[in-house]
């Protein structure tokens, strides 16, 4: 049966645990300059519904050095611009391409993707969830520390779909998770309580970031307005004024507390030029790492 990624949620501890070990294999075979080819002859088509500067070519040159070969899809030049749905361009690419990446709004698109798709699909952000970035940055976690269970990841600023995947990480592989957020820009009630009920590890809310940064491990952040919510960049400025990640707030923090951002940031609104140009951040290596982790979901969705 074909394996779709769509959510953190959707995987076991195992899978999670198979993607990052198989990152990291690819990153040391990379690193050493050895070929290695297993997707060869095989196609993968992207679509894009959002701009993308680190997932699109993250996967293309995945694809790319994996031997096989990635389609770049934006809505204006496709038929789905133009209304076919969702269902049918699943079932037609599914007799072309051997796995389908798709950015869009609504995660319930992503979803029927899937589900009329006969290949793997994978979800490369909705307002709702980022799957491929959070087990990147777990990854980077990892790398740099040789661990997550146990450590205190802190997360400050919105509540959106970067705090949602967040969450269903530490659900699944047991680090403790504190969201910093203001009132009223909290994560997804539903993905929040599912992960009390069920989560081994502690995840906690508040809307103090000194509480959250206290003795973490990890400080996160993401922008302040998604993507599609640029009209409320303004106002969210205001809101979002003390949830900035800057030395003042890292000073609550480990000595060796680890910065990190998916990126694109908007410098010294959520995070301070001092902050992300210095010693703690990771934020480039995050980056970097997103190529060997979408290489890990590749082969082990498509092989
Ligand atoms: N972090 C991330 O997904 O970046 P892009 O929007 O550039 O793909
Ligand atoms: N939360 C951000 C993440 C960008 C990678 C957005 O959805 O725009």
């Amino acid at each position: 049966m074909k394996k779709d990624l769509l959510s953190i949620y959707e995987l076991t501890t195992e899978e999670i645990e198979a993607i990052l070990q198989k990152a990291k294999e690819l990153k040391e075979m990379y690193l050493q300059g050895k070929y290695y080819r297993p997707l060869e002859g095989k196609a993968l088509a992207m679509i894009f519904e959002k701009p993308s500067t680190r997932t699109r070519v993250s996967f293309e040159v995945g694809m790319h050095q994996l031997g096989g070969h990635a389609l770049f899809l934006n809505p204006q030049d496709t038929q789905l611009g133009r209304g076919e749905t969702i269902a049918d361009t699943a079932r037609v690419l599914s007799r072309y391409v051997d796995g389908i990446m798709i950015r869009t709004f609504a995660q319930e698109r992503i979803e029927e993707m899937a589900s009329f798709a006969s290949v793997p699909v994978i979800n490369g952000l909705s307002d709702l969830l980022h799957p491929c970035q959070i087990l990147s940055d777990i990854f980077t976690i990892w790398e740099k520390r040789g661990k997550y269970r146990g450590l205190k990841v802190a997360y400050v600023g919105d509540g959106n779909n970067v705090a949602n995947s967040w969450i269903n990480g530490a659900l699944r592989l047991g680090f403790d998770l504190w969201l910093a957020c203001p009132p009223g820009y909290e994560p997804n009630e539903e993905i929040l309580s599912r992960a009390a009920t069920e989560a081994s590890s502690k995840i906690f809310l508040t809307h103090d970031p000194k509480e959250a940064a206290e003795g973490a491990h990890v400080i996160s952040t993401d922008v302040w307005a998604s993507m599609g919510q640029e009209d409320e960049r303004q106002q969210r400025i205001k809101i979002f004024q003390d949830y900035q990640v800057n030395p003042d707030l890292l000073r609550w923090a480990r000595e060796d507390v680890l910065v990190m951002h998916c990126l694109p940031a908007h410098r010294g609104e959520e995070i301070t030029d001092e902050v992300m140009d210095g010693p703690h951040s990771v934020v480039f290596d995050q980056a970097e790492n997103r190529l060997h982790v979408q290489k890990a979901i590749l082969t082990l969705l498509m092989q």
